[in-house]
């Protein structure tokens, strides 16, 4: 007896008219032409039912701020931290709250229900860490919110900073952050990365940094960041965001940086949204993308996410919590427009980041928690073309969001008509 059965489901895998029974909040079964009883039956009609998206890399405590106190006008990453800097003495924990809270509702209804989120900690107030915190355990029965200690002005380089993360640790805070390339040099950039590593290594907890976000080609944060991982024991459970300046390096130092990486068991994360419109801001023409090598480093067997990082904030004026526009992107900016490119850039917003989160319950074998979203589209490259309506999003089985499927009929005569965005040939 299921509580719960989604008959002929297409997979991501690729495997079609699947049925998934779903009992007591968890996938009980997979297979086809399902035998049994079950209180509801949906019909997924031969579309695409996910796993949820994950996304890997965002800022919590600044979204939906867009133009307070004012709208970025250079389109830097360093105004943006200016900005931010502007914004931080104005923050109450109430607007913070509503902030995020609204934030999740848009990500629960495109069938985000997994965010990493960095949290600034060089408010010595700390409340941002308070407000995220609240929210965390608030949102816990739709959404899983993984906490990042981030240092947005430098561990370093902003007094008390390293006093104030270790206090956000304390409070509960999941993993460690860092800013390298923010750091005065790229000595104290170097240090600031062996600190933080050793902190992490200390109490047990995974690093997330930023990494290299610049232009710069000679920025070489992410080789020490996989230095510390190495000499720390810390395979795995290290992850570089951002990595821009692989973007501009020259080709024989990513020669040899590649497999220092993969040997250090670091993890990347792109956010090509947030790349694509911050870099390149100095340059005339030819103008640099400034995303990181994804292709290169997914051969070299790194695995890669792609994260959303902004939405309506100093940096980005733009966003909807939609993983599927980020991976769009992605694969456009990366040119990985072959099928395989194009699956492996919807693994980089849903199977990629479930590992690098470290989601034990993620996935579609018997035994994982039945969060699942009904795609209108029927396969994962259909999904990114169209940035599919999630029909249904389901937490623990039970549905939480839901959106209409898009129609739209001519009425010709002798012509019925009926939009199908699918390609079916
Ligand atoms: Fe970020």
């Amino acid at each position: 007896m299921f509580d719960l059965i989604l008959r002929n489901c297409n997979l991501p895998d690729g495997r079609r008219g699947m049925d998934i029974g779903i009992r007591d909040g968890r996938i009980s079964a997979v297979e086809t032409a399902l035998a049994g009883e079950a209180g509801e039956v949906i019909d997924a009609a031969g579309q695409l039912v996910t796993p949820p998206f994950v996304d890997a890399h965002f800022h919590m405590d600044a979204t939906l701020s867009y133009g307070l106190p004012r709208v970025n006008q250079s389109g830097t990453l360093l105004e943006g931290i200016a900005l931010w800097g502007e914004l931080k003495p104005l923050l109450t924990q109430e607007a913070l709250v509503e902030r995020a809270l609204a934030y999740c509702d848009w990500a629960v209804a495109k069938g985000l229900l997994a965010i990493r989120s960095h949290v600034d900690v060089c408010d010595p107030r700390l409340l941002a860490v308070e407000a995220l915190l609240y929210v965390k355990d608030k949102v816990r029965p739709y959404l899983d919110l993984q906490l990042v200690a981030f240092p947005q002005d430098g561990v370093l380089r902003s007094p008390g900073a390293l006093d104030n993360l270790k206090r956000a640790l304390d409070m509960g805070v999941d993993v460690v952050g860092g800013i390298p390339h923010f750091e005065r040099t790229m000595v104290d950039g170097a240090e600031s990365v062996r600190i933080l590593c050793e902190l992490a290594a200390e109490r047990g907890l995974p690093v997330d940094m930023h990494c290299d976000e610049s232009d710069d080609p000679l920025s070489r944060h992410i080789e020490s960041l996989a230095f510390q991982a190495q000499r720390l024991g810390l395979q795995g459970r290290v992850t570089g965001s951002h990595l821009t300046s692989m973007h501009s390096m020259d080709n024989y130092y990513v020669s040899k940086l590649l497999p220092l990486m993969a040997e250090a068991g670091v993890a990347a994360v792109a956010n090509p949204l947030i790349n694509i419109t911050l870099q390149g801001r100095h340059d005339t023409y030819p103008k640099r993308r400034g995303m990181t090598r994804v292709p290169e480093l997914l051969a070299a067997g790194i695995p890669v996410a792609f994260g959303h990082d902004c939405v309506m904030d100093p940096w980005y004026s733009l966003g909807s919590g939609d993983m599927l526009e980020v991976a769009a992107m992605g694969l456009h900016v990366a040119q990985m427009t072959s099928q395989d490119g194009m699956r492996a850039c919807f693994a980089a917003v849903t199977a990629t980041p479930a590992r690098i989160l470290g989601l034990d319950d993620y996935g579609l074998e018997p035994g994982c928690r039945a969060d699942l979203v009904l795609l209108q589209a029927a396969d994962p490259i259909e999904a990114l073309r169209l940035r599919a309506t999630r029909l249904l999003v389901l937490r623990a089985g039970r549905i939480v969001a839901r959106s209409p499927a898009a129609v739209a009929a001519l009425d010709l005569p002798g012509r019925p008509s009926r939009v199908d965005f699918s390609h079916r040939s």
